[in-house]
């Protein structure tokens, strides 16, 4: 079958099994790596992106579902050279360590920022509660989030001083 989705801001058609997950969709199909592939049981959330603005487990998505909608990975997160506040968050806060967690970590934190800039440390937990990380403990992803939420609203009051 043929789908034809927007992925990352860019149309997309391709002939494809009925069967195909998105993230394999994403990964073999469209070379964009950037989105993991982390267990057969829908549990760890490395494959999270957004579908059509919210964020999915790209592991219980058929790529034929995503056939007419706009699909965001974290290849589309920085705009242009300028990372997104969350990436810059979790480089100044060593919210990674072997990085296999992170681009799903990212995509979901970004969602929860653009609906709740200013997220308690237990909002921030709970949004990332269906995502597993193996290796830093949940603490200093909760700091790189925080960071991103000061930095952002730093950043729009400063822009709203010199308007
Ligand atoms: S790959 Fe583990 S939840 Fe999708
Ligand atoms: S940084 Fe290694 S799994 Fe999260």
């Amino acid at each position: 079958m043929q789908v034809t989705m927007t992925v990352n801001d860019v149309e997309v058609t391709r002939e494809i099994e009925g069967r195909l997950l998105l993230v394999h969709f994403l990964r073999d199909t469209l070379s964009l790596t950037g989105t993991h592939w982390g267990c057969d049981t829908s549990n760890c959330g490395t494959c999270v992106v957004w579908l059509d603005g919210e964020p999915v487990k790209s592991c219980t998505v058929l790529a034929a579902m995503a056939d007419g909608h706009e699909v965001r990975t974290v290849e589309g997160l920085a705009k242009g050279a300028e990372l997104d506040p969350i990436q810059e968050g979790f480089m100044q806060c060593h919210g990674l360590q072997c990085g296999f967690c992170t681009p799903g970590m990212m995509m979901t934190c970004r969602a929860l920022l653009d609906k709740n800039p200013d997220p308690t440390d237990a909002e921030i937990r709970e949004a990332i509660s269906g995502q597993i990380c193996r290796c830093t403990g949940y603490s200093t992803i909760v700091r790189s989030v925080r960071w991103a939420s000061v930095h952002e609203a730093a950043a729009a009051q400063e822009a709203g001083a010199q308007a």
